[in-house]
C-alpha cells in the first residue's frame, strides 16, 4: 500500500487536468526544457518559484537551499548554475530572499542550532559587515528587514563574481542577474534594483553592499 496516497491522488488530478487543458504538454516537455530563469531561492515551503511568479513547468530552472545562499566553495549551487547559464542559456538569474527568512533571523539570534550554524555563518558574515548600520535601526523587525535585503544583495555580487557568470559575459552572452525580495505577508516580490548584465555594472552593486 502507498505510502502518501493523498499526495498519489492529488498528482493523478493534476497529471489529468494538465493534459486535458493542454493534451501536448507532457509530450512537449518530456522532450525539452528552455527556461529563460534561474531561480535561486530559500527552502522555506511558502516561498514556491513557480507559483509566486505565475510560471508552468518548464519555464524556469530552479535551486533551493536555506537562506538563498551563493557561496562560492557550494559545488552544488554552482553546478546549477553552469548547467542553466552554459547548457539552458537562461537569460536571467533571479536571487530571491524573502522577508521572515528563519535562516536569516537565525543570523540575528546567538542560539546555538547545531550543523546549520555553519551555513548560516555566512549570513553572520554580513551581519557583521553591515553591524554598524544594522545596530541603529530601533526595530528589531525592521532590522530583520533589511538583513534580508542585504543579504539577496550580497549573494547577487557572490553570483556575479563566479566564474560562471564572469565567463558568460566575457564571451558576451546576455545573461542579466536580479535581486528580489518576497513578501510572505501579501505575496508580492520586491525588486531591489540590482539588474546587473556586465562588470560595470556588477562593481557598482558590489559597492552597495560594502559598510555605508
Ligand atoms: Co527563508
Amino acid at each position: 500500500m502507498k505510502e502518501l496516497k493523498k499526495i498519489f491522488q492529488q498528482n493523478e488530478a493534476w497529471a489529468q487536468q494538465a493534459r486535458k487543458e493542454d493534451p501536448e504538454f507532457f509530450n512537449r516537455l518530456s522532450s525539452v526544457q528552455k527556461p529563460d530563469y534561474l531561480w535561486i531561492g530559500c527552502a522555506d515551503s511558502r516561498v514556491p518559484a513557480n507559483q509566486i511568479c505565475g510560471l508552468q513547468p518548464g519555464q524556469v530552472f530552479v535551486h533551493r537551499n536555506v537562506a538563498n545562499l551563493v557561496v562560492h566553495t557550494d559545488i552544488n549551487c554552482l553546478s546549477v548554475l553552469q548547467y542553466a547559464v552554459e547548457v539552458l542559456q537562461v537569460k536571467h538569474v533571479i536571487v530571491c530572499g524573502h522577508y521572515g527568512c528563519g535562516g536569516v533571523l537565525a543570523a540575528l539570534d546567538d542560539k546555538p542550532l547545531g550543523l546549520i550554524d555553519n551555513w548560516i555563518r555566512n549570513i553572520r558574515d554580513v551581519l557583521d559587515l553591515h553591524s554598524r548600520y544594522l545596530e541603529k535601526i530601533g526595530d528589531p523587525k525592521e532590522r530583520g528587514r533589511r538583513l534580508v535585503e542585504l543579504n539577496v544583495a550580497t549573494q547577487v555580487t557572490n553570483l556575479g563574481n563566479t566564474t560562471i557568470v564572469q565567463d558568460a559575459w566575457a564571451r558576451g552572452q546576455s545573461l542579466t542577474i536580479h535581486g528580489w525580495v518576497y513578501s510572505l505577508k501579501n505575496g508580492l516580490l520586491k525588486d531591489l534594483d540590482l539588474c546587473i548584465s556586465d562588470k560595470t555594472a556588477l562593481s557598482k552593486a558590489h559597492r552597495l553592499t560594502r559598510p555605508e
